[in-house]
């Protein structure tokens, strides 16, 4: 099935499948010389249902081929999230003589939720499932699933952490094939307004420093999240291979994304940094979002980090990666230290897919930032409130907003500006979403939006006095869609 990829809202720079319904990324693995993306995909239809892994596959992030389907449900049931390691040296034994190759780990939803092994010769194209299933039985708890594999470095073991209801379990492994419980995380920490899914756990260097290390653990949660229905939440601590310890002094819930569009994060597996892409739908309405013949679409790839902010706080931040720059096409608007008060649109703007790059001076405005996707009566409002102190996105004029009450909405970040006055932008702009990094990365918000033909406009705006533009630029952006 060949799309033309040239559809009313089709993304033109974020991953979607030509037809049909996906949700969650699964089994993201960098592996020879190509990133994996699996996903949860309907390939019979454009709403949840016979949940099989779609697959496609990039050699920069960027440009993503869609590839046949690679699993799909069977006498057991469907085939739910889960992800994929390379079993380089055949540990497993699953595999002929020392000749490696891949193992997914998935849920198989049938009347109970129990987590299976498949395995891969042909660089995840077709999958074996494993005659000694399930690996991991149920153990009488309804919500019991999402397996992720890791290789943990210092303890020497496979590590698998799933969720059951509200909490996340680990279980070890010495050939990958056989597990046992270890331990749990959460029914004392967290928020827990729904029930928790796609839980994700990684090691990263804080502010850079190799020599100080915190572990990660993000769990995705559905309902209750932020800016309302799913949406993620990111623990900082320590694993030691058994248990995760939440540092001490963390009480407030840490957000992933303060949009509404940002779900099952899963980072690539097999990279010696933290890369990771997420759903670009909530579960409030993901069945209504009004594209076809495809429903639903991922977020940009982010690179992830843990950084010290100006209070002494760690938090993890989010970049979009830099073999974005790729898609650069011409630079529209350029501008350094301008003063702005009131409104200012861009003549002659009109466009749909575009990066703008920003800093701004506070000054005395109350309120500054963009007016993007503008057209008669449409609007989506990216903006700064220096009142209050928020990064927020403002989608209630965004185009087509009716097809779900939940849709509409003004979606707030809490964020200082840096140094006490600086507020960097970076928002990317493609024909069904807005996706904002404030300062850095700090604070990501991702929205969905649905603007009517022709609204292509784009201007800049302060209330209540003056904010000085330090600088800005403004990339139109080319398709991924040769
Ligand atoms: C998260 C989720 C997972 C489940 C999958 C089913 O969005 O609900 O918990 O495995 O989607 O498609």
């Amino acid at each position: 099935s060949q799309a033309s990829y040239d559809e009313t809202w089709r993304p033109q720079f974020h991953y979607t499948p030509a037809k049909n319904w996906m949700n969650d990324p699964n089994g993201m693995v960098y592996y020879k010389g190509k990133y994996h993306l699996f996903y949860q995909h309907n390939p019979k239809g454009d709403q949840f249902g016979n949940m099989s892994w779609g697959h496609a596959v990039s050699e920069d992030l960027i440009h993503w081929k869609e590839l046949d389907v690679a699993m799909e449900p069977d006498e057991n049931g469907m085939i739910f999230s889960g992800s994929v390691v390379v079993d380089e040296d055949n540990t497993s034994g699953l595999f002929q003589g020392d000749e490696g190759g891949l193992i997914a780990y998935y849920t198989s939803a049938g009347d109970v939720q129990d987590q299976r092994l498949a395995y891969s010769t042909d660089e995840g194209k077709t999958w074996t499932k494993y005659e000694g299933n399930p690996i991991v039985p149920n153990p009488g708890i309804k919500d019991f699933r999402d397996p992720v594999v890791m290789w943990h470095e210092d303890s020497e073991k496979w590590i698998m952490l799933l969720v059951a209801g509200d909490k996340v379990m680990f279980y070890g492994s010495d050939n990958m094939v056989d597990w046992s419980y270890l331990s749990e995380f959460g029914s004392d920490h967290g928020a827990h307004g729904g029930v928790w899914e796609t839980p994700e756990l990684f090691e990263l260097p804080v502010d850079g420093n190799q020599d100080q290390k915190k572990w990660v653990l993000q769990v995705d949660m559905n309902p209750g999240s932020i800016a309302g229905g799913s949406g993620g939440q990111y623990f900082i601590g320590d694993f030691d291979g058994k248990e995760f310890k939440l540092d001490r002094g963390q009480t407030e819930t840490k957000w992933t994304d303060y949009g509404k569009d940002f779900y099952a994060t899963q980072a690539f597996n097999n990279m010696d940094k933290v890369i990771w892409i997420a759903w670009m739908s909530n579960w409030q309405y993901a069945a209504d979002i009004p594209t076809s013949p495809w429903r639903g679409a991922m977020s940009l790839p982010r690179e992830v980090s843990l950084t010290t902010n100006d209070r002494g706080e760690m938090l993890l931040t989010q970049q979009p990666v830099k073999e974005l720059d790729d898609l650069r096409g011409e630079k529209l608007i350029e501008m350094e230290n301008r003063t702005l008060d009131g409104s200012m649109s861009l003549p002659e703007f009109d466009e749909r897919t575009y990066e703008i790059v920003a800093t701004f001076r506070v000054d005395e405005a109350d309120e500054f930032g963009f007016k993007v996707a503008q057209g008669e009566g449409e609007e989506t409002i990216v903006g700064y409130d220096d009142q209050n102190n928020y990064l927020f996105t403002d989608r209630n004029n965004s185009g087509v907003t009716d097809f779900h009450p939940e849709f509409g909405g003004v979606f707030r970040a809490p964020m200082e500006a840096m140094d006490g006055y600086t507020i960097k932008l970076h928002i990317y702009v493609d024909e069904s979403s807005v996706e904002v990094f404030g300062n850095n990365g700090q604070k990501v918000l991702t929205n969905q939006i649905f603007p009517s033909e022709g609204s292509d406009d784009l201007s800049i705006y302060s209330y209540g006095g003056n904010v000085t533009i330090e600088s800005l630029e403004v990339y139109d952006l080319e398709s991924m869609h040769e």
